[in-house]
Formats: C-alpha cells, sequence, structure tokens
C-alpha cells in the first residue's frame, strides 16, 4: 500500500542526532546523524523506498519495456546468440577490458544515431563525467544551460576550462548574450584560437520541456561563425521517446552534424543501464586517454551490453514505435483533461496549481513524459499524499535537487498507462486542488487538507496504515507533529 511509503517518510524526517540513543553513539556517528538532521529539518532528507501497488506515474520506464517484459525476451535471444558469454569484462577498457563484442555494440549504435564514432560507458553520470573533465582544454569556455545536470557539474569539477557560464533555462536570448559575452571577454576564443564548448538537455529531467537546440545552434553559429562553439547535448530523457525510432532530439531534428557530442543513456527509456557518447574519433580517442572515469574503472559487462544491443534490436525493428506514440497520445489526454477541470483557472490565479507544459499542448511538434506539477512548497507534499492514497505514484520534488522555491511534484507517463488511469490522475490532481482552494478561501482555519490529515493520524497513533502499530508508536507522534508545525505555518 503506498500510504505506508508515506507513513516510512515521514517517520525517517524526525531529527536522530540529539536524540538520548545519539548521546550514547560514538562521534563519528552522532556528527552524521547531526548532519543527516539539517535535511530532516526541511523534510527533504532523502530515504529509499520500494514501490508498492501504486499506478506508476513515477518511474524513467517510459516506454515500459521493464514492466512489459518486451525487453527481457529480446535480452534472453541476445545471450542466446552468444551462450559462451563471459560475465564480467576483466579489466579497464584500456587493458583487459576491450573484445570485439562491445566494439561491434559501439558501431551499431554510432551507425543508429547517425555519428562516426561511440564508446559505451558504465553510467549517464560516467559519461558526462568523462566528457566535462577530459573535453575542455586550457582557455576553452563552457557555456551551459542553468539546470543542466548535476553529472555535468561534477564533471566541470575536474576540467582545465576555467570559464564557465550559465544561461537561463531554455532563454534564447539570454544564451545569446552569453555567448555575446564570452566573445567580448575572452580575446582567444574570439580569434577562434579556442573553444566555446555549450552544455544543454534535449529533455530537462525535472521540468519536462525541449531544449530550443536549432535556435540555439542558430545563435552559436552567428556569434561564431569560424565554427569554434560546439553542442554537447545530454539526451538521457529524450533516448527511445524522441525522434525516428526513439533516436533522439538530434536526430529528430536532423542536426546530427551540428552537434559535436551527444551522450544517451540506457536506464530510461531503454530499460536497461550505461551510456553511450556519441561523437567523432578524434573525441572518442581523447576520452580513451584524458577520461578517468573511463580509463579508472572496470569496462561494461557483457550482460550490461547484451541489454543495450537487446534495447537497440527493438528501436531499430520498429517495436517500440507504438511505445513511443502512446506516450504522446496519454501525454495530450492528460493535459486534455486537467485544462478542462472547472477549478483549473481559479487552481492557476491562486498558485495553487500550475503546469506550464500545458499552456500550447495542441501546437507543439511533441510533448515530453516529464509532465511537473508545480505548486507551493510544502503543497507539493500534500498533493503526493493526496495522490498516493489514490493509489497514483507520484513524488514530490524540493531543493535541492530544483532550485530553492519550485517545488512541484513530477509526473512521468508510460506507454502501458491507461487512459482510465490518466482521466483518474487528472481527476485526483483537481479534487485536490478544489480542496486546497476550500480551504484557502474558509476563515475557518483549517489548514491541513484532508489526505495529510490521514497520513498524519496513522502518525500520531503510531500505527502504519495498514493499521499495524510501529515499532515506536512515540517516534510516530513525533514525526507528524514535526511535519505538521511548518506544513500548518
Ligand atoms: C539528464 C541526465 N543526465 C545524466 C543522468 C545520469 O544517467 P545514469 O542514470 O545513467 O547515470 C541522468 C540520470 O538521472 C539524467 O537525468
Amino acid at each position: 500500500m503506498s500510504a505506508l511509503m508515506l507513513a516510512d517518510w515521514i517517520k525517517a524526517q524526525q531529527p536522530r542526532g540529539t536524540t538520548a540513543k545519539a548521546k550514547t553513539e560514538s562521534v563519528f556517528y552522532r556528527n552524521l546523524e547531526e548532519e543527516l538532521d539539517v535535511r530532516r529539518a526541511e523534510h527533504s532528507l532523502v530515504t529509499l523506498r520500494t514501490r508498492r501497488d501504486a499506478i506508476d506515474f513515477s518511474s524513467n520506464d517510459f516506454l515500459s519495456l521493464a514492466s512489459s517484459g518486451l525487453l527481457r525476451m529480446a535480452f534472453f535471444d541476445e545471450l542466446a546468440r552468444h551462450p559462451g558469454f563471459q560475465l564480467g569484462s576483466t579489466g579497464s577498457r584500456l587493458l583487459d577490458g576491450n573484445n570485439t563484442y562491445i566494439e561491434a555494440v559501439e558501431r551499431e549504435l554510432a551507425a543508429f544515431h547517425g555519428a562516426e564514432a561511440a564508446i559505451i560507458v558504465n553510467s549517464g553520470y560516467e559519461a558526462n563525467g568523462a566528457i566535462f573533465s577530459a573535453i575542455p582544454r586550457p582557455g576553452d569556455v563552457v557555456v551551459y544551460d542553468e539546470l543542466i545536470h548535476a553529472s555535468v557539474h561534477d564533471g566541470l569539477k575536474e576540467s582545465l576550462a576555467l570559464t564557465r557560464m550559465s544561461f537561463r533555462h531554455n532563454d534564447v536570448d539570454d544564451f545569446y548574450q552569453a555567448l555575446l559575452s564570452v566573445r567580448e571577454s575572452q580575446p582567444m576564443v574570439r580569434r577562434g584560437e579556442r573553444s566555446v564548448i555549450i552544455s544543454v538537455e534535449s529533455v530537462y529531467s525535472m521540468d519536462g520541456d525541449v531544449c530550443p537546440l536549432r535556435e540555439l545552434v542558430a545563435a552559436a553559429k552567428d556569434i561564431f561563425p569560424g565554427g569554434n562553439a560546439v553542442f554537447v547535448i545530454d539526451e538521457a530523457h529524450s533516448t527511445g521517446v524522441l525522434g525516428p525510432r526513439g533516436a533522439g532530439l538530434v536526430n529528430a531534428l536532423g542536426l546530427e552534424k551540428e552537434i559535436a557530442i551527444r551522450m544517451h543513456t540506457f536506464g530510461k527509456a531503454l530499460a536497461s543501464s550505461g551510456a553511450v557518447i556519441l561523437a567523432n574519433d578524434t573525441i572518442r580517442t581523447v576520452l580513451i586517454n584524458h577520461a578517468r572515469s573511463i580509463i579508472y574503472t572496470t569496462a561494461p559487462s557483457f550482460p550490461m551490453l547484451a541489454g543495450i544491443r537487446a534495447a537497440y534490436s527493438l528501436l531499430k525493428s520498429g517495436m517500440t514505435q507504438q511505445a513511443q506514440d502512446r506516450v504522446q497520445l496519454l501525454v495530450r489526454h492528460f493535459f486534455k483533461h486537467i485544462v478542462a477541470k472547472p477549478v483549473w483557472a481559479q487552481a492557476n490565479e491562486m498558485g495553487i496549481l500550475n503546469i506550464p507544459l500545458s499552456k500550447d499542448w495542441e501546437s507543439r511538434e511533441f510533448v515530453t513524459q516529464i509532465v511537473p506539477v508545480w505548486t507551493r512548497q510544502r503543497y507539493n507534499y500534500f498533493l503526493v499524499f493526496h495522490l498516493q492514497l489514490a493509489k497514483f505514484c507520484a513524488f514530490p520534488i524540493d531543493f535541492p535537487v530544483v532550485p530553492k522555491g519550485t517545488s512541484r511534484v513530477r509526473l512521468v507517463f508510460h506507454a502501458t498507462n491507461t487512459e482510465a488511469e490518466v482521466e483518474g490522475l487528472a481527476q485526483a490532481i483537481a479534487q485536490w486542488a478544489e480542496e486546497m482552494v476550500d480551504i484557502e478561501k474558509s476563515a475557518k482555519g483549517v489548514r491541513i487538507p484532508t489526505a495529510a490529515r490521514q497520513v498524519y493520524s496513522w502518525m500520531s497513533a503510531g500505527e502504519n496504515c495498514n493499521g499495524v502499530a510501529t515499532a515506536n508508536g512515540a517516534s510516530g507522534a513525533n514525526g507528524f507533529q514535526h511535519l505538521r508545525l511548518t506544513e500548518a505555518a
């Protein structure tokens, strides 16, 4: 039952570093617990959870390749073709970890995406680390969208390019200004002796919006006609879901020749793991020689590569096209239903509910599977309580994952969600919004919506939602108190 997850989560948010038990522990653990208490105080302690029997509007299994078992079948077929496979790669890519199988898969992926070369790595995190630590040379400048993924920032920490500049998210004018200021302030770049490396994502993971890539490419060409402004695009959230046979945004827009480096991850729509960096031979060779996250780790294992190859066999065969189209249909279905709700306009005006992506959805070339519902700080938890009690699985997103003051609930749509589920979700959100509108308009002082009260009452009673006493009833009540005091303020 998904509400059990809420109860567990609330319990986890109570402070530990100053409890009697903590005082008896060694300073080593106490200090760590005190550090965690900083997160708990903001209800932002991350806890690990296993999904229970709720309808999935949360996971990254966008095409439902994992849940449907389709990929499993293709994976078994791939294993059967290689009965003598060796599980581990037995070394770093530079030593024994290279083999004909990984090279063949890389060639296939490069051909599929229309790239000169490819290098497969263990994860997207590792890929971005490799790219941004190894590719920018001294004197190069890195310009990035302000919402770029954490892995790019982590890679940049090791980068030799010391000048870095962000531009406002998806804002072509601000991007233009950023490039102008680079041209002004960096004589070597202006003279075409150094490069500007531009980092963007095709679909932003917490906002679900699509990068205006054509416009950004045109702006870069305008300011640096000599071609020394180059793009690196992270296609983590467009792989499998955008473009011909899910090849991604660059392929969708026919910009293969304009983008120096593309990075696709396989842990999301392709339901396996790992990532590929698509580029030319020069970039590939630099990565093999300079990227510490490729050099100092064991090369991808056979099962991982077989999973990737199986996923691409589905893409290539066109078997995933139906799933890709269905995600488009379901997201549009959701927009149609949510904006038609009687409470929609008022909840928007009052700042209770906002779905920026629902604007102009009908005229958009493609929608994405990620739809954040913006709401007030703390209201995102109220909405999640409501959704989870209605058996819809979605999670609140808060700082530090998104900038402070931009709380939201992130909805993710999947090929196997049904129209009825999508309508039910829109109805549940509207129901919650109606309650919040009533609460805000009412003079009675009741500030907590029904679902939140329900969750809190379980905690007060020291019970989980199955009516089973928790190991420590009192601590359940404390957890509730801690959250309610802040929420009610
Ligand atoms: C935009 C983006 N880039 C990179 C990654 C990292 O990919 P992986 O999960 O394969 O490490 C993620 C995953 O969260 C992502 O959302």
